[in-house]
Parts: C-alpha cells; structure tokens; sequence
C-alpha cells in the first residue's frame, strides 16, 4: 500500500516569555491509504499540536521543522495559498474546538455550498442538496431548517456535527479527527463513530484519531500511536498494544482505562505524578519520574524509538516489560 503521509523528524517549538516550550519532539510516523490510527496519550502530550503543525495552522509563537509528505510531496511550510488547495478538500480536520473552523459571519449554508462548488464543480442545487444529506447523516435534526443558520445558532454539540458534516463534504483521503465526539452525548458519538466507519470502509478513506477514549480507538483503529511528552514512546497493531503493550507508560495508560471486555468496569488505576515541564525536559527518559521500571541508563540516556518485531516500535530501555494489565479489583 501506499503512503498518505509521511512525517520524520518532526519537531514544534513554541516562543514563550518563560523560555522555549518543546511540544513536539523528533516525531515520525506514516499512514497507508485507508487506514485507520489512533493517537493515545494525556492532556499536553503534544497530540493537538502535531497535527496543527501538518495543516500549517500552528499558533503565531510556534515553529515546526523536519519534514511532511503529503502524496508524496513536501508540504511543511508551503504558503496558506497553497495548502488551501489540499486543507478541508483531500486532507481534513475535525478540530477539538469547533469554531477553529466555522466562520462565524457566514451562514452554515453559504460555507458549506462554497466548498463544493469551488472544489468539486458541484452546481448550487446540487451542493445544497449534498450538503443538507450530509447534514442530517451527522444528526442534525431538521437539517433542511436549519441549514441557512449562522454557527453561534448552534448548540456546542451541533456546531461539532456541522464541523463533521464539513471536514466530510469533499470525501478526504485522509481524515485527521481530534477527539471530534467529547462533547457530544454518548448515542451521537456512536453515530458518529459509525459514520467514520463507513468512510473508512466506503471510500478507504485513512483516518487518524485522537482520543483519550481507548474504547474508540479499539473499534476504528489498525493501528495506535502513544505520545508522552511531545514523543512517541510506543506504537504498534491495536490488539498488541492492548494486550501486549511492551512501554510502561502504554501499560500505565491501560491500567487506568476501564478493561474493553468488561462493560461497566469502573476506574482501575491512574499513573501517579504529572508530565513533566515541556520547557525542562529532564536528561534521560522524559518518563523516568512516574515509571515503576525505572533504572540507572533512564536518568542518563534517552531512549530512541526502535522497532522491535512486526510493525512495532518503543522508545524505553528495558528489553522487555513483563507488567500485565490489571484485572479489576486487581492492586496496581
Ligand atoms: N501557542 C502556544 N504557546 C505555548 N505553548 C503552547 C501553545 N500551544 C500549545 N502549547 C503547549 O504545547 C503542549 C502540547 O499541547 P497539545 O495541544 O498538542 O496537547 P494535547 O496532547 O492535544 O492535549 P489535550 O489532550 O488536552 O488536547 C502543551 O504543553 C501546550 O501547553
Ligand atoms: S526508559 Fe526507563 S524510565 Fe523510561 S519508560 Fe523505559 S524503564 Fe521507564
Ligand atoms: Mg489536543
């Protein structure tokens, strides 16, 4: 299969007045057309900022370098003009915030029509009707209706679905959600998920998921990444990762997950300790604080990401982790 994305050696920084904040650190990934990988990891773990890197939509103070291939093409640091050619058409975003991308002075209607009239050749009739489906296969109730609202008419959990409806219109190949169903009740969520499903499964569109929710990522993803502090530390086939995982924090992360096979199973276990300052990364393994494995190399070398069998890789000294996720009930 062929590649999507290629990115290497991927570093964000961001200019602050208390000194330089490393968000992301010497990533590298690919995804192969219609696959589906999910991007693990806790609250600042440089997930978000990976991806706004990609799209050239990094904040003012923040600087990205090293390389991303788009189809082959280099696309880090292209001018606006020309990644609008490819943002919101063949590579989309569903953004934790819907507003990053909804226009607030323009009717749902008009930014929706827009994209597939210029991008698609779509006549106004046509995009209209397009656009209202798409509407109403999100769960936008009387979409028809409502479709000539402006964003700030919409409930939170609507403007999310809209954004979706969006990101969606021109049928991507490749998808980039970032945690798109938090804010939505749990039955749209799963209306939505299916819909990434079908996508996934209709038009082999490649979709890469950012969640907390290990849930979802068992359900859509081949494949998951795990980020700590701004790095891949593991990746690796979804069932290996979760019966298998073979970093301490993957594992960590596990343990404080309620068990997959298990409805209804509560809170088992959270990592103790924070993630460290991005601004002072310590020498050493940036986990080395929270890790129950810890030893002498982790405090003085860095663990590289290094494959270790089939399509796996960490990024931890320790030859193998013998750990197991706890059963529930089970002491951490
Ligand atoms: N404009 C900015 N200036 C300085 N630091 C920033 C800026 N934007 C993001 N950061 C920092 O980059 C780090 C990574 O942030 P990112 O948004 O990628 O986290 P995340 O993994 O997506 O977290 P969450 O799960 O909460 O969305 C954080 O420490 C954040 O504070
Ligand atoms: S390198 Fe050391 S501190 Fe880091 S995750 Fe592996 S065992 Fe733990
Ligand atoms: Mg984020």
């Amino acid at each position: 299969m062929s590649n999507i994305l290629e990115v290497s050696s991927l570093d964000t920084r961001f200019a602050t007045p208390e000194g330089e904040v490393h968000a992301v650190n010497d990533v590298s990934f690919h995804i192969e057309a219609g696959e589906s990988v999910g991007v693990v990891g806790e609250s600042g773990s440089g997930k978000t900022q990976i991806f706004l890197s990609i799209m050239g939509l990094l904040a003012k103070n923040g600087q990205a370098t090293g390389s991303v291939r788009y189809r082959g093409k280099e696309i880090l640091g292209l001018p606006s003009r020309e990644l609008n050619k490819i943002r919101g058409v063949t590579l989309s975003m569903i953004f934790q915030d819907p507003m990053t991308s909804l226009n607030p002075y323009l009717r749902i209607s008009k930014q929706m029509t827009e994209v597939l009239v210029e991008h698609k050749g779509a006549g106004e009739a046509e995009a209209r009707r397009r656009s209202i489906e798409l509407l109403d296969r999100v769960g936008i109730p009387s979409a028809k209706d409502r479709f000539d609202l402006y964003p700030h008419e919409f409930s939170g959990g609507m403007r999310q679905r809209v954004m979706i409806a969006m990101a969606l219109l021109c049928e991507p190949d490749l998808l980039i959600a970032d945690e798109p169903t938090t804010a939505l009740d749990v039955t749209i969520q799963a209306q939505i998920l299916d819909l990434m499903a079908d996508l996934k499964r209709d038009f082999n569109t490649a979709i890469i998921m950012i969640t907390h929710d290990l849930g979802v990522v068992a359900g859509l993803c081949d494949r998951v990444m795990v980020m700590y502090a701004g790095r891949v530390v593991e990746t690796g086939g979804v069932r290996d990762i979760f019966y298998r995982p073979q970093h301490p924090y993957s594992l960590g992360l596990l343990n404080s997950t309620p068990r997959l096979d298990e409805a209804g199973a509560t809170q088992l276990s959270t990592i103790p300790g924070q993630p460290p300052n991005l601004q002072a990364l310590p020498t050493g393994c940036a986990y080395q604080e929270r890790c129950p494995y810890v030893f002498e190399a982790c405090r003085s070398r860095e663990p590289a990401l290094q494959s270790f069998g089939e399509g796996r890789a960490k990024a931890c000294h320790l030859e193998r982790l013998e750990g197991k996720r706890l059963k529930e009930g089970e002491p951490a």
